[in-house]
């Protein structure tokens, strides 16, 4: 008999970083029987991911609302996952890292009686109120899982720390550069055209530094998102050789600060949120990178890209350690000096930009379903 296989996620980033599971999976169709269950958390963000990646959902429980709260978002999944998990009847259900989604599916999950893979486990800052609610998500999840890959040995060593059996973890890297990889070579491969690429050709100003931003923390959210907002326009001001892209996030509590205080500068484009392959052209494009996300401070290593977080912490320390990522929360005279710095100073800007694979070979998924397969 084969294996029951029910793969979960709901937002932008997770449909990335599992998109490369799904198609590993289907690649042994004689062992597994796979199925994929969208939550819809997000809808066009996620709808456009499922499009790069040509996945048809099995379950769209399509659940977003405009300017959805944590507690019927939480609610919503949890009781829509029963009639799903009551007909397909999986053996092993994935989740992926900290958000909503995540959370509440490995309850429903466990609730079922299936076995919760968790991808992505054991990232953590310590600290619950950052990221809110990601930090308690991704330790909830933790508890609950049967099975957690780890990108990197520090997130193995948290598992541990916290009891987790150890045959149970599996160090894989991440799977965001197996999506890296494969967006990477489907965009150099002579038949592919991507009209999102082709249109931001004529918005990049190749005679400029191009600074790529991108923000979406709930933390984040009022104060933060002003006080982002200043520097960049204090950026664009002070320095007329750069130009600043920024694909706006489609969460209404980020893009009513952006549009009302960022709109209408000369050498700032606010654009709609990108196709994975525009925004990872984008990447290679961009002279630096200011973001709060943490998918992008995990590809932007791999590019050689540095990059500003607009954070207090973050759960991926291995960047930071390699020099390559600074911290600067969301204090305006802090983003604004950074930036400045990595502009005007060669030297601080070579050791930030150096090319290195934190996070993995390409290779996460391979490892999680042969690990599935001996099970
Ligand atoms: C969510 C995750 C966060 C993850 C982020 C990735 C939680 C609590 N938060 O945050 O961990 O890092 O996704 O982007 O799980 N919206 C749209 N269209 C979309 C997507 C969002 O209109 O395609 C708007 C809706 O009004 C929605 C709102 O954004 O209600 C917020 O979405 P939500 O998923 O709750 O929060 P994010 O900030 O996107
Ligand atoms: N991304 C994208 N289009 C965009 C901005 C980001 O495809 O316009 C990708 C990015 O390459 C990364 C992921 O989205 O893989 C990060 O998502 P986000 O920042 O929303 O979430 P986080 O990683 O912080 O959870």
């Amino acid at each position: 008999m084969k294996k029951k296989n029910l793969i979960i996620f709901g937002t932008r980033p997770e449909a990335i970083k599992m998109a490369p599971l799904v198609k590993e999976f289907k690649k042994h169709n004689a062992t597994f029987e796979t199925k994929v269950c969208i939550t819809a958390q997000h809808r066009e963000m996620l709808d456009q991911v499922l499009s790069f990646f040509e996945i048809t959902p099995d379950f769209d429980l399509d659940l977003m609302k405009p300017n959805q709260n944590l507690y019927t978002l939480t609610a919503d999944i949890i009781t829509n996952l029963k009639s799903v998990l009551e007909e397909f009847k999986p053996d092993y259900v994935y989740v992926h890292g900290d958000t909503t989604t995540t959370m509440a599916a490995s309850i429903a999950a466990f609730y079922s009686g299936a076995k919760v893979c968790h991808v992505e486990a054991g990232l953590r800052t310590f600290n619950k109120l950052s990221p809110f609610p990601e930090e308690i998500n991704r330790t909830i999840t933790g508890r609950i899982a049967d099975y957690h890959f780890a990108p990197t040995l520090t997130s193995q060593q948290n598992l541990l720390r916290e009891n987790i059996k150890e045959d149970s973890i599996l160090v894989t890297g991440n799977s965001v550069i197996d999506a890296l990889k494969f967006s990477s070579e489907k965009v150099i491969s002579k038949t592919f055209l991507d009209i999102e690429i082709e249109s931001l050709k004529g918005l990049v100003d190749e005679s400029k530094k191009i600074i790529l931003v991108t923000g979406h923390r709930r933390e984040n959210h009022g104060q933060g998102f002003i006080n982002i907002c200043k520097a960049l326009k204090q950026l664009a001001v002070e320095n007329s050789n750069i130009q600043i892209i920024y694909p706006v996030h489609l969460n209404p509590n980020v893009q009513k600060p952006v549009y009302e205080l960022l709109d209408n500068i000369d050498n700032i484009s606010l654009i709609n949120p990108l196709s994975y392959p525009a925004f990872v052209w984008l990447m290679t494009k961009s002279y630096f990178i200011i973001t709060d996300s943490g998918g992008v401070q995990e590809e932007a290593p791999s590019l050689g890209k540095p990059v500003l977080v607009m954070r207090d912490t973050t759960e991926r320390p291995e960047a930071v350690e390699a020099g390559t990522v600074v911290i600067v929360g969301t204090n305006t005279e802090k983003i604004v000096q950074q930036a400045t710095k990595l502009l005007n100073n060669q030297n601080f800007y070579n050791s930030m930009g150096m090319l290195h694979n934190p996070y993995g070979d390409g290779t996460a998924c391979e490892k999680i379903v042969q690990f599935i397969k001996k099970l």
